[in-house]
């Protein structure tokens, strides 16, 4: 069956191959990107994830129903930037940006016969978390505490959301070590080292982004699936923590900055 499918982080990477796949299929997708990278085939929607308002416009701009929300935006920082909202930047881009297209597309998502959201991030690594005292990271930044921050969010993101009792059922994956990304670093040294190990340790995007494609086709039955490396995550890990979870939530929908949700 054809699905309406939106990419959010499809013009590179994991993203990028979802995209091209599910185009081959037939479906109607929708890319986002902040480059000016249209992929032929796909509706592309220029924007920057870590703006709030920037995310509203591209909400808006799809009025149609969406099977399918795959959410990949990510940029690694080794500098703490902060965005026009007075957000950490990879907070915005990495987490906020992926709460606020789930809540925003909620009447998309509805009006879907079979509706799955796919959140491609780290679920399953218990390292790092979320910094209570200061979530913004004002003192003490660091690149890797801050992606690792992040990603723990979306873990949490994926609990709260199915939680809430949506209609769209919430894929949390973490696709291990994969060949992309890699342009991404900003320091050369980071860079050439990682394509390095990636040349040889890491997987080749496509078989990475293969469950994607597939859970597509076939959502899982239940409010949240979590999968690593093509396992599945007991949900009763501590970083799925209903309570934390519930904390986050009560953070991020009492941010000054955040729009009025569906
Ligand atoms: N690669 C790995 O080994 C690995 C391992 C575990 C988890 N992951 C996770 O998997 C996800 C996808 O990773 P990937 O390797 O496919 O990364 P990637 O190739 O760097 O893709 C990242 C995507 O995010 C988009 N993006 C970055 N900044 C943006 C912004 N400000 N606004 C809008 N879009 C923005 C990029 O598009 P533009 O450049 O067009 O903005 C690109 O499409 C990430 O969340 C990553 O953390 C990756």
């Amino acid at each position: 069956m054809r699905k309406s499918v939106v990419i959010a982080g499809g013009t590179t990477g994991m993203g990028r191959a979802t995209a091209l796949a599910r185009i081959a299929r037939g479906d109607d997708v929708t890319v986002i990107g902040s480059s000016d990278r249209p992929l032929p085939g796909a509706r592309f929607l220029r924007a920057d994830l870590s703006s709030i308002s920037e995310i509203q416009r591209v909400a808006e701009a799809i009025t149609e129903p969406v099977d399918a929300l795959a959410l990949f935006a990510n940029r690694a920082r080794p500098k703490r930037r902060e965005t026009a909202d007075g957000l950490e930047f990879t907070f915005a881009l990495y987490y906020l940006s992926r709460y606020l297209l789930g809540h925003l597309l909620k009447p998309q998502l509805d009006a879907a016969p079979d509706p799955v959201i796919i959140n491609v991030a780290g679920v399953g690594t218990k390292a790092g978390g979320i910094n209570w005292e200061d979530p913004q990271m004002r003192e003490r930044y660091s690149m890797i505490r801050a992606q690792l921050q992040a990603g723990r969010a979306n873990d949490l993101l994926g609990v709260s959301f199915a939680a809430q009792g949506h209609r769209a059922r919430y894929v949390l994956y973490h696709p291990g070590f994969t060949r992309s990304g890699l342009d991404g670093h900003e320091n050369p040294v980071t860079r050439g080292l990682l394509k390095t190990l990636a040349r040889f340790f890491a997987r080749p995007v496509a078989e990475s982004a293969m469950p994607i494609v597939d859970w597509i086709d076939n959502p899982p039955a239940a409010p949240l699936t979590a999968i690593d490396r093509g396992k599945p995550v007991p949900l009763t890990l501590r970083t799925l923590d209903p309570a934390d979870a519930a904390r986050l939530d009560a953070y991020t929908s009492g941010l000054a900055a955040l729009p009025r949700l569906p």
